[in-house]
């Protein structure tokens, strides 16, 4: 029994004594409209074409899922599993060569690749996706299954300073990293805090997101991605006053994004950026 009232004391205890930790900021803007894949409501989602069309559009950000290959590459893909000539293949399991023989038909639900050269889309790196577009626009980048890829974390660390792409406080971040692992983003905190963090959640219609959770976010993130559904003003106004921007994720209605901006959210991710842009511009 003393050793109970002995550790609760402790945890009491420190949980009294932890600082504030200092968090990367997220950009001012009030409506921050992310290409979600890209424009991927018009173009095969992950592709160049997608991403350009989104830059085409006026979109600040393009949203990029990434995975690692056999070879230790960082590659721009959704699902960790690929349906290549009728067979399942785990991205962990094949090379960025291999992959990048095959063309996405259409990417997830179920990721579907046709004969090399179909329709002239690829599968396509980070190193090429930042040497094509380079300045012209910002990432947010989601590290995608991040326990499946050990030493993902520190290989798109080293390709973003590589690129100049980490700047720092100041101006708005060029990229953004966003994640549904807590370990993995913690990881990158650890290693490069100048850079803001998101994490992201899916969550039931009423479900909220609790104190205890909280508490932990203002360890390391700088906002909150959370699948339309369950967003309510309640939540944003809880997330906000403990400074963790809200981008829900992934709004493609105008009705909705209207919503939205009424709520106050910080930002949201949609298929259809030139919808956004043009409700962000009402
Ligand atoms: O922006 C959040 C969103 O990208 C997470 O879901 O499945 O589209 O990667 P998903
Ligand atoms: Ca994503």
């Amino acid at each position: 029994m003393r050793k109970i009232w002995i550790l609760s004391m402790f945890l009491f205890l420190y949980g009294c004594t932890q600082q504030p930790v200092e968090r990367a900021s997220l950009p001012e803007d009030n409506f921050l409209v992310i290409a979600h894949r890209g424009a991927s409501a018009y173009v095969t989602a992950h592709t160049l074409a997608a991403y350009e069309l989104a830059i085409q559009m006026g979109a600040p950000y393009i949203e990029i899922d990434l995975q690692m290959t056999k070879d230790g590459k960082l590659v721009a893909l959704h699902d960790s599993v690929l349906t290549i000539n009728d067979a399942q293949r785990a991205v962990a399991d094949v090379t960025l060569n291999e992959i990048q023989q095959y063309s996405p038909v259409n990417e997830s639900p179920q990721s579907v690749y046709a004969s090399p050269g179909a329709n002239d889309l690829r599968i396509v790196d980070l190193p090429e996706i930042l040497l094509n577009l380079g300045d012209n626009i910002n990432y947010y980048i989601e590290l995608k299954s991040p326990n499946f890829y050990p030493g993902i974390e520190e290989e798109l660390l080293k390709l973003l300073e590589e690129h100049q792409l980490i700047n720092g406080e100041g101006t708005n971040p060029r990229v953004i990293i966003q994640s549904f692992d807590e370990d993995s983003l913690r990881k990158v905190f650890a290693m490069e805090p100048s850079i803001p963090l998101v994490k992201l959640y899916k969550l039931k219609k009423d479900e909220n997101i609790s104190k205890k959770e909280l508490k932990k976010l203002m360890q390391y993130a700088s906002g909150v991605g959370v699948n339309v559904e369950a967003v309510t003003r309640e939540m944003i106004e809880s997330l906000q006053s403990t400074d963790l921007h809200v981008h829900p994720y992934t709004i493609n209605d105008e009705e909705t994004m209207r919503h939205l901006k009424k709520l106050g959210v910080n930002g949201f991710s949609t298929d259809r950026p030139d919808v956004g842009m043009r409700v962000k511009n009402e």
